[in-house]
């Protein structure tokens, strides 16, 4: 086969001679399929999709275990076209797509191409720079990555564009949202919270580590904070997310943890069983949530009276002292399970309690079905 190829729902897309998707993994609500992207999106139905985040490979000669990193300029961005054809395709109406791509000394200009490729189907909403190491006057935080010769200054920072069909998409940008430093601005404009929104540059920092098990034996892993903002950022309740590229899983943990449904679709064999284990063991850790950033600041702002309830206020007091305020984690146990299920999601009385009511009911309530 080759050419333009059309679908019963009416789409076509370019590519030639598709390979067989082959192979699906079901771990809780997520699936992981073994194959090509291309083929296997031609059987996601159409705008079934609310959030891709997806980092492609981006043609700088990596050494993936199987992948070969070094088409030419000109295949490279025709198979990109087709895919950005395909996610239009399955991406719901309000949708977002956000595509995480970085050029390379050798390869400068190759974001900026992929942009123009990107223009035919997607309004570029946000431009969302990830910075991954940063020098703050004479503080270094994060990896400076090593860099050869002596022409270019290191690479520390990625692009995200946040893509979307028409450009007006609603977010929710105080779910990842940070705290005032002048909190008198909170009273004078009428903010229901000390949280603003972060902007579009995200310090996510890209760790050092000494040993390349620590990052899955996988060369270009993202860190999970990132699918995890994206997803917060679009701000629907349980979204289905895709990651087309999904490489080690990464994008599929933070679908669990935010509590979407996670379609991922990876061609290395290697990287699927990587993929495999993160998944299995995050659900299985079912102890673990996540809270947003307005979630972390209503739980630190209470001010529980343990001696007044013992059982829903030392609750409280319990889940603030282990609430990680990097990531929004609280790993629970499971006498916390029981007393969750006794004062949060049976409890009717009104009040605060409501609200961390409506926490567990999104982190927690598809797992344990309430
Ligand atoms: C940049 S990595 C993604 C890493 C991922 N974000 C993570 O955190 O693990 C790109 C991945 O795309 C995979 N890949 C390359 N060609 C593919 C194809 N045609 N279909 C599906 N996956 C492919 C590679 O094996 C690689 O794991």
């Amino acid at each position: 086969m080759s050419g333009a190829v059309s679908y019963s729902d009416g789409h076509t897309h370019k590519h030639l001679s598709p390979p067989k998707a082959s192979g699906i993994h079901r771990i809780g609500r997520h699936a992981i399929h073994h194959g090509d992207c291309l083929a296997t999106l031609e059987g996601i139905p159409s705008k079934s999709v609310d959030v891709v985040v997806t980092s492609p490979p981006y043609n700088i000669n990596l050494s993936y275990n199987s992948y070969e990193d070094n088409k030419t300029e000109l295949e490279y961005l025709n198979w990109m076209e087709n895919l950005f054809q395909c996610i239009e395709r399955v991406l719901k109406d309000d949708g977002s797509f956000f595509l995480n791509i970085s050029g390379s000394s050798r390869q400068p200009w190759l974001p900026f191409l992929i942009t123009s490729r990107l223009k035919e189907f997607f309004s570029l909403q946000n431009h969302i720079v990830w910075v991954k190491s940063i020098a703050v006057d004479r503080e270094t935080s994060g990896h400076f990555k090593p860099i050869s010769g002596a022409r270019f200054t290191h690479h520390n920072h990625e692009h995200i564009f946040h893509l979307t069909k028409k450009g007006d998409v609603k977010l929710d940008r105080l779910s990842i949202g940070v705290p005032f430093a002048d909190k008198s601005n909170i009273g004078r404009f009428g903010h229901k919270a000390d949280l603003r929104c972060r902007g579009n540059t995200w310090f996510i920092p890209y760790r050092t580590v000494n040993s390349k098990k620590k990052k899955f034996s996988h060369p270009g892993t993202f860190p999970y904070e990132l699918p995890l903002w994206c997803i917060f950022l679009h701000g629907k309740e349980n979204p289905v997310v895709l990651d087309p590229f999904v490489g080690t899983g990464t994008t599929l943990v933070a679908a669990e943890f935010s509590g979407g449904r996670g379609i991922g679709i990876e061609i290395d064999d290697t990287y699927i069983k990587t993929a495999v284990n993160r998944l299995e063991t995050a659900t299985m850790t079912s102890q673990t949530i996540i809270l947003n950033h307005i979630e972390m600041s209503e739980l630190l702002i209470q001010n529980p009276d343990t001696k007044k309830d013992g059982g829903f206020q030392s609750l409280l007091v319990s889940l603030q002292e282990r609430l990680n305020k990097t990531t929004g984690a609280i790993t629970l146990e499971d006498t916390d399970l029981e007393r969750i299920a006794k004062y949060a999601f049976d409890y009717k009385n009104g009040g605060w309690e409501d609200r961390l009511k409506s926490i567990f009911q999104r982190t927690l309530g598809p797992k344990l079905g309430r």
